[in-house]
């Protein structure tokens, strides 16, 4: 079946075209390797799995309600729109609200295919290049596994959100390589992780729950490596061009910010769009939503050297800048570790599987004691 036979909504175009003008380069200094770059680049090929192999998909999902959330967890919950209606009417909603989420993870994906093989192409150093042709086929297997996800599982899809398709088309269409990285490995990647996060975090449902916890453990060498490159390059740029860079991170957090309304359910639904729209500036989950949303990015935004006076402001007008001092190490590697629970559980059990993170920890932190510091840098 096409999956056009399975949009709720016609997307606009079949296919869609960016212009760029960028360079290919090549490097002949095939010495050039910096450590913590070359550590994730052996972990990215260490890392690479099968989701036909990995993911359980012969286990059942109510198409309806796959993920079983709770109904506090939808955006227009304990709104005068919601009261309105039916708990048939609100079910309908759920699974749509569901559908355009994984949907927007899914064409972000491909965004994601798109822009590590655009940095493959024109980033300078070839350790970054290593790096980035093991995020190309990461990112291939993401969308491969949504894509099934929603066509086998839910069985509905929504088109690209236009929010989205414009923060992709400014990361796609600049020519600077390291916009590549800003756009798609800081701003889009950061929102998808945290979003990844709380659904794997709130659902009990095995299949979904697998693959959010497998997608999770990839993006977070994805992030790790987007930091590295762009601490590195922005310690060498004038003011003028820092602030280029922040103009773009400012545009883009608005751009994403704005993502969340779903216009297009409302849409669907016939909602009336001015009181819908009130309802979700006002609705108390969309607000934790958004803040949970930027706590991937404000403290990477500090971290690469772009944190400035008016970056500052751009986070305390969207309410988040108190997330600056998040540790994003620590974030990660509980992500790596949620991954090896998964697979454990998938073997022995959950409790089991538990218990041995607890043991691998402990005998991490006796090698810390001894070694002074953590095998592992890379975060
Ligand atoms: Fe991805
Ligand atoms: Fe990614």
């Amino acid at each position: 079946m096409s999956t056009f036979d399975l949009y709720a909504v016609p997307a606009s175009l079949t296919g869609w075209e960016v212009r760029a003008h960028t360079s290919s380069r090549f490097s002949w200094e095939y010495d050039d390797r910096r450590d913590q770059l070359l550590t994730l680049y052996q972990r990215g090929k260490a890392k690479q799995w099968d989701s036909e192999v990995r993911i359980d998909w012969d286990l059942a999902v109510d198409p309806d309600d796959p993920l079983r959330l709770p109904e506090e967890m939808q955006t227009l919950y304990g709104t005068p729109v919601w009261d309105r209606m039916n708990d048939r009417e609100r079910r309908e909603l759920g699974r749509h609200g569901l559908a355009w989420q994984f949907s927007q993870f899914l064409h972000g994906e491909q965004g994601a295919l798109i822009c590590s093989s655009r940095i493959t192409e024109t980033v300078p150093d070839i350790d970054a290049k290593f790096y980035a042709a093991t995020q190309v086929m990461d990112e291939a297997r993401h969308a491969e596994t949504y894509a099934r996800f929603l066509k086998d599982k839910m069985g509905l899809c929504y088109p690209i959100n236009e929010q989205l398709r414009l923060l992709l088309e400014d990361t796609i269409s600049d020519s600077r390589w390291d916009f590549s990285y800003l756009g798609m490995q800081v701003l889009i990647e950061g929102l998808g992780l945290a979003a990844f996060g709380l659904l794997r975090d709130s659902t009990q449902e095995t299949l979904p729950k697998q693959i959010l916890t497998y997608v999770m453990q990839d993006e977070a060498r994805h992030v790790a490596f987007g930091r590295l490159a762009l601490r590195d390059h922005y310690r060498q740029l004038t003011s003028v061009e820092l602030a280029e860079r922040e103009e773009f991170v400012i545009q883009g957090c608005h751009l994403m910010r704005n993502r969340l309304r779903g216009e297009e359910i409302w849409e669907y639904f016939g909602l009336p769009m001015q009181e819908t729209l009130e309802a979700v500036e006002n609705s108390v989950f969309l607000r934790s939503f958004r803040e949970l949303l930027f706590s991937r990015i404000v403290p990477c935004i500090r971290d690469i050297g772009l944190w400035s006076p008016r970056m500052r402001d751009t986070f305390a007008d969207l309410g988040v800048d108190n997330l600056v001092d998040a540790d994003l190490d620590v974030l990660m590697r509980a992500d790596e570790d949620k991954a090896a629970v998964a697979d454990r559980a998938r073997r022995w059990g959950v409790e089991e599987a538990e218990r041995m993170v607890e043991v691998r920890k402990t005998i991490a932190l006796g090698t810390e004691s001894v070694d002074g510091g953590p095998a592992d840098g890379a975060g």
